[in-house]
């Protein structure tokens, strides 16, 4: 079975690399780090972007920057990676777990609408797996409450909702460049945003509490060290100049194994969605653990989604949440599974041969 290697680099990444490495400004004070603001936002169509060492410390910069803290209250799904949740406590806050979709594996609306409350202070929406969140109907919410919502778009560069992109929607879109993300610098982080006075906190926060123009040992607020290197952000000019092919290769090859294999029930990707990264290539099926190890016994990767919804992890059996009633998130525990989006970048040939080993190890 061919699956390809990720992550992958070219002679681009070492000559943008050679480049930092010949100037003076191996850290966040290269014009690459700009440069590659400047790309970002413009890709994901946002007015600016700040580029960070990694995408947990973009969320709790947004966190941060939006002005919560002890006492507040940040509506999460419970189905998402620690730092969705994490960030939120990390700024003192406390985070509430809400239900996803069991079609779209998406924080579901409903529940969002349900969870808030007089302490609510934000929504966090992660656009699971690539395909955004409803945008429209949590939009909605968010506006009726007065509560800004921040994109978790560490899987969705790229992504669109009604052709708008991630992290353009929200107040702020947060997104990672961690090693297993369709765009990479083995560690990496960058928040865009479209709100000047947003930027301009969340860039001091980072920052060490400068201004700007306001002087190298003048600290106006309480900062810290968030920059990205100029290392980092070399690899990922040249990483982010691949990105739209290799989003459209995923695509062709998502839908050969969609269409190849019927009886699994795929992640449902509404119409307004349909452009997206295909990080992660989710289904749902029955006897999911067999399944797993028949898919990987044929060397192809799958993994059998996480262990337990984040209010599960130790963390927060511990206290220092509020959960609400997951149903399909504990379901979705049970009988989901994903493959890499690395499994989706070889050929037409590799992709119906996926397929096929999907096929057969349905029960
Ligand atoms: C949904 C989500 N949010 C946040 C993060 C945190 O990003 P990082 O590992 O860059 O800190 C990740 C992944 O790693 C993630 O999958």
């Amino acid at each position: 079975m061919n699956v390809p290697k990720w992550p992958v680099s070219t002679e681009r990444e070492m000559e943008l690399l050679q480049e930092v490495l010949e100037s003076d400004k191996w850290g966040g004070y290269h014009p690459f780090v700009p440069r590659l603001e400047q790309s970002f936002a413009a890709f994901q169509q946002s007015a600016y972007a700040l580029a960070a060492v990694n995408g947990t410390v973009t969320l709790e910069m947004a966190l941060e920057a939006l002005g919560i803290g002890p006492g507040d209250e940040v509506i999460v799904p419970a189905i998402s990676f620690v730092a969705t949740a994490s960030a939120v406590s990390r700024v003192g806050a406390t985070p509430v777990f809400v239900d996803i979709e069991g079609d779209t594996f998406n924080i579901d609306p409903e529940c969002v609408e349900r969870a808030v409350s007089n302490d609510t202070k934000a929504i966090v929406v992660v656009h699971f797996g690539g395909p955004m969140a409803d945008m429209d109907r949590l939009s909605k919410i968010g506006a009726d409450h007065g509560l800004p919502l921040i994109e978790d778009a560490a899987h969705a560069a790229g992504s669109e909702w009604n052709g708008r992109r991630a992290g353009s929607i929200g107040i702020a879109g947060s997104f990672s460049f961690q090693n297993s993300k369709v765009m990479t610098a083995g560690e990496g982080g960058i928040l865009t945003t479209s709100d000047p006075v947003f930027l301009e906190r969340a860039r001091s926060i980072l920052d060490q509490g400068r201004k700007p123009d306001g002087g190298w040992f003048f600290h106006y607020e309480l900062g810290t060290n968030y920059r990205m290197t100029a290392l980092q952000a070399a690899v990922l000019l040249a990483q982010l100049e691949r990105l739209p092919a290799q989003n459209a290769l995923r695509e062709r090859n998502a839908q050969t194994i969609r269409k190849g294999v019927p009886n699994i029930r795929f992640q449902c990707v509404p119409r307004k969605a349909s452009v997206h990264t295909n990080y992660l290539l989710l289904g749902r099926v029955p006897n999911r653990d067999a399944f797993q190890r028949a898919v990987a016994a044929e060397g192809v990767p799958c993994t059998p989604f996480y262990p337990h919804t984040l209010y599960r992890n130790p963390l927060y059996l511990r206290g220092g949440c509020l959960v609400t009633p997951c149903p399909v998130a504990e379901a979705c525990v049970q009988d989901s599974f994903w493959l890499p989006h690395r499994a989706l970048l070889g050929s037409e040939d590799d992709a119906h041969e996926i397929a096929c080993v999907l096929r057969n190890a349905v029960q």
